[in-house]
């Protein structure tokens, strides 16, 4: 269901994708949301090694497929990502495979570096907290992360992923990726929506062949600090919709397809995933009107600044 985009190496990955973090969720909702969502027709699935819930995801796939003999694993269009403190090259392999066989599959269509800065890992493979209740950073492979993206290359060169790309990457991150790449990022995954419409970072992406995916692109129901806003509650927005008989969520995702790019919207409500596949177009003068509430907007809904003792985009935080 909907546009179909090619990346840089010519794998074909749909725009519409469907989110599977659950925040709070609770066993087994996973499982069963991905089943609403291949039926609703998604065919794109982001998931990651840190959302601690890919086996579901294996097995609500294996579900669909054996209920569905017509679509195939190679039908769908399978994301995920190594956590921060699998950054050396070993863990990297580790990762996507252990990724690989709670997704009961034997490759991914794309691997991506989860955030731009490695950590350190206890003996068993945890996440090292030091004593400030804080992500432990190893300085060496976030200052280069030469060793981590050969890693990458090695696994994508194995088939285990067709495609590998990165993740809340700035333009000058991406830029040193560039650098030292035998294999060019495919993707970068950022949080896009109208109270953040990074217009600088998308048209970097696009300058150099790779494609931006949105998370969060409902807005995250999240409020403005300060002012209390949220995407879902804003007038101009709500009026595009109203307007055309629409869901926000549809509006939302059509201007995130407009602008040529994928989109992850996520539910575990049934109801809200088939709704938010219903694709609609936005015409010229509804595009516009998204995108002047979204003039001069910087409002960043995901930051894990606190948890990491890192930031990420320190430039936004003065
Ligand atoms: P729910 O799981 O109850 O549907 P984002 O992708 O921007 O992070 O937003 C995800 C949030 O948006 C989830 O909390 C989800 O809640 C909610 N959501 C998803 N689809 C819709 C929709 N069509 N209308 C309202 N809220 C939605």
């Amino acid at each position: 269901t909907g546009p179909i985009l090619t990346l840089n190496n010519g794998v074909k990955m749909p725009a519409l994708g469907f989110g599977t973090f659950a925040n709070e969720g609770s066993k087994g909702e996973t499982h069963k949301a991905v089943v609403h969502a291949l039926d609703a027709g998604y065919r794109h699935l982001d998931c990651a090694w840190f959302y601690q819930n890919e086996d579901e995801v294996g097995s609500g796939i294996r579900e669909f497929l054996s209920q569905n003999p017509s679509v195939k694993r190679e039908d769908i269009f399978i994301t995920t990502k190594v956590w921060n403190h699998l950054h050396e090259p070993e863990d990297v392999e580790w990762s996507l495979k252990n990724s690989l066989e709670k997704l009961q599959t034997p490759y991914v269509d794309a691997f991506l570096i989860h955030w731009p800065i490695a950590s350190e890992k206890n003996a068993d493979r945890t996440v090292k907290i030091g004593a400030d209740g804080k992500y432990v950073i190893n300085q060496s492979l976030t200052n280069d992360p030469s060793p981590t993206w050969s890693a990458m290359e090695k696994l994508y060169a194995a088939g285990l992923t067709k495609s590998i790309g990165l993740s809340n990457f700035t333009s000058a991150g991406i830029a040193q990726i560039l650098k030292f790449a035998k294999v060019k990022p495919a993707i970068n995954q950022i949080e896009i929506h109208p109270f953040l419409p990074q217009q600088p970072l998308i048209d970097y992406c696009f300058s150099q062949s790779i494609i931006p995916v949105a998370y969060s692109p409902l807005g995250s129901q999240d409020q403005v600090p300060g002012t209390g806003e949220k995407v879902s509650t804003n007038k101009e927005l709500n009026k595009v919709a109203e307007k055309n008989g629409w869901s926000l969520a549809q509006v939302l995702i059509a201007w995130g397809l407009k602008r040529g790019y994928a989109v992850l919207p996520k539910s575990s409500n049934e109801g809200r995933i088939k709704g938010n596949a219903k694709l609609v177009e936005l015409n010229e003068e509804d595009f516009e009107a998204v995108d002047k509430v979204a003039s001069g907007r910087w409002s960043r809904f995901v930051n894990m600044k606190d948890t990491f003792g890192y930031d990420v985009w320190p430039e936004e935080s003065k």
